[in-house]
């Protein structure tokens, strides 16, 4: 009888028990990391309107945030196709808790057409439209595009305008420090500025990329490196109004293969001087590019008056279709008028051409103009053979205060450099 009485009060001991178990262990695990096992970030679940006029920055955010959040081993935040997302300037920050956060466009997003409809937080808001910092392991990736909608930003009067949204012209998209990226197989076009920006970031890679806007819309450079190292560029489809590629202070380790580029003003190295007394670039190796009808072809520009360097470059099998100046280096530059010549300059050393062939637009295909008290140093030149686009006459090169090596086989001559057979 006693053992019969005390069974149910056992039994409910234990059941007790087992529920005060499971409320610890479900406390434990809502402090603990929750894999939840979601992984997908749609954005249309978020509250998005594809309709290309309403605006869908705050959904874009808290979607970022969610997939930011996420445990998973791969989060993606997906913009669904066939629509159009209209966003206002939008920062996606980290860092995040997964190192191969995913961020997969194949609608098309699309910035405000009118540049005074742009909002803006504070006085840099409008720096860029679409910023992603602070983030390690990033895939943005696609068959989407990205329209920055700029036309209304290209008139060249429009920093007189007071009234308009904002004074600097916003850069398409920026990645700031971040490493481990990854942006591949998307659409750029028609940003207000430069299309793509990335800084303080390493290891990058970008690929398969299209980027486009009129021959005419001013700074629109394709994609711009600055501060950032180990930075691969392939495959990508380059024609806008500025440089396809331009290199900027900080950028060492870079390799760039595989470009068709023009419109354009080529793949420029610089300009450095121009915001700070030193500053540099470094191992960087340009190679199999195409250059169809561009203003320049590989081009290395500095400013005069400042220190550092731009040194260890390759540009090699490089393919130029009609264009104006294809091998520059310009240690004058200056895009205003009055530009004094001045003793210090960011020295240029170790840069080597080779196989380049093609048609030149202007007569003076090789021009290399550098500064008597930092002469260029260590040009190396092989397998260069640029004929004029037009037929009978003959291209001529240019060149001052240059010392290198060449091997026989360059067209037009280059009577600065020491012939040297054994390049
Ligand atoms: C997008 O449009 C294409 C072509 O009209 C269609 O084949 C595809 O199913 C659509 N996708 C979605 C997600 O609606
Ligand atoms: C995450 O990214 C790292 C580094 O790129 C890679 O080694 C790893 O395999 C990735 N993990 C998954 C689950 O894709
Ligand atoms: C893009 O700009 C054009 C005018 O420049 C405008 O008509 C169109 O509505 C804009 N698109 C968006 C999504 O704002
Ligand atoms: C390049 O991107 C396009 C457009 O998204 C895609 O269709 C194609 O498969 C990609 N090619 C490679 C080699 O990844
Ligand atoms: C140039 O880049 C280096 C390396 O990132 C940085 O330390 C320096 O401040 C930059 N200089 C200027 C003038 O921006
Ligand atoms: C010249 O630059 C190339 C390419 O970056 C590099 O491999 C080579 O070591 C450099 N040569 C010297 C003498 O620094
Ligand atoms: C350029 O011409 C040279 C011969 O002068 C040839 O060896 C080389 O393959 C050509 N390169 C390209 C990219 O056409
Ligand atoms: C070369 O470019 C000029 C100026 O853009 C153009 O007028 C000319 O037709 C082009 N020639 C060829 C052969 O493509
Ligand atoms: C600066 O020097 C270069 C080369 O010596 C010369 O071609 C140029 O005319 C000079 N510019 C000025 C503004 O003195
Ligand atoms: C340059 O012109 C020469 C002589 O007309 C011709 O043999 C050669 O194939 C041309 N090379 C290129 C790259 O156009």
């Amino acid at each position: 009888m006693a053992t019969l009485a005390a069974l149910p009060a056992a039994m409910a001991r234990i059941l007790l028990c087992l529920f005060v178990l499971a409320r610890v262990c479900a406390s434990i695990g809502s402090r603990l990391p929750i894999d939840d096992g979601k992984k997908f970030f749609d954005v249309i679940e978020y509250g998005t309107v594809g309709d290309g006029r309403t605006d869908n920055t705050k959904a874009f955010k808290k979607a970022w945030n969610d997939a930011c959040e996420s445990k998973a081993s791969v989060p993606t935040m997906h913009i669904p196709q066939n629509k159009t997302y209209l966003l206002q300037p939008l920062v996606l920050r980290g860092p995040c808790n997964s190192q191969n956060l995913t961020i997969q466009i194949d609608g098309t997003l699309a910035a405000p057409g009118d540049p005074s409809a742009w909002k803006k937080r504070d006085k840099k808001s409008c720096r860029h439209w679409i910023m992603i910092g602070d983030v390690d392991g990033l895939s943005v990736l696609g068959s989407g595009a990205i329209d920055g909608n700029g036309s209304g930003w290209w008139d060249h009067s429009l920093c007189r305008h007071r009234h308009v949204g904002c004074g600097k012209k916003p850069t398409g998209l920026v990645i700031d420090k971040c490493n481990e990226v990854r942006l591949s197989d998307l659409t750029f076009k028609d940003s207000p500025q430069m299309h793509i920006a990335i800084e303080r970031s390493t290891r990058v890679r970008a690929a398969n990329l299209t980027i486009t806007s009129p021959g005419h819309s001013p700074n629109t450079d394709g994609i711009h490196v600055q501060r950032s190292r180990h930075v691969r560029i392939h495959d990508c489809r380059i024609g806008t109004g500025d440089d396809c590629i331009s290199i900027g202070n900080g950028s060492a380790h870079l390799d760039i293969s595989r470009i068709t580029c023009g419109p354009g003003h080529g793949i420029s190295i610089g300009s450095l001087g121009k915001h700070g007394s030193r500053e540099t670039v470094e191992d960087v190796r340009v190679r199999d590019v195409h250059f169809v009808g561009t203003s320049n072809g590989v081009r290395i520009k500095t400013w005069q008056g400042r220190k550092g360097y731009a040194r260890d470059i390759v540009f090699e099998r490089i393919t130029v279709s009609n264009s104006s100046h294809p091998i520059i280096i310009d240690q004058f530059y200056c895009d205003h008028q009055d530009c004094k010549n001045q003793t210090s300059a960011v020295e240029i050393s170790n840069v080597t051409y080779s196989q380049v062939n093609g048609t030149s637009r202007a007569k003076a295909a090789v021009e290399f103009a550098c500064s008597n008290k930092h002469s260029c140093r260590d040009i190396l030149m092989k397998d260069i053979t640029l004929n004029l686009t037009a037929k009978g006459k003959e291209t001529t090169s240019y060149c001052s205060n240059v010392r290198g090596r060449r091997n026989s086989n360059i067209f037009p001559s280059i009577s600065c450099l020491e012939e040297d057979e054994d390049l």
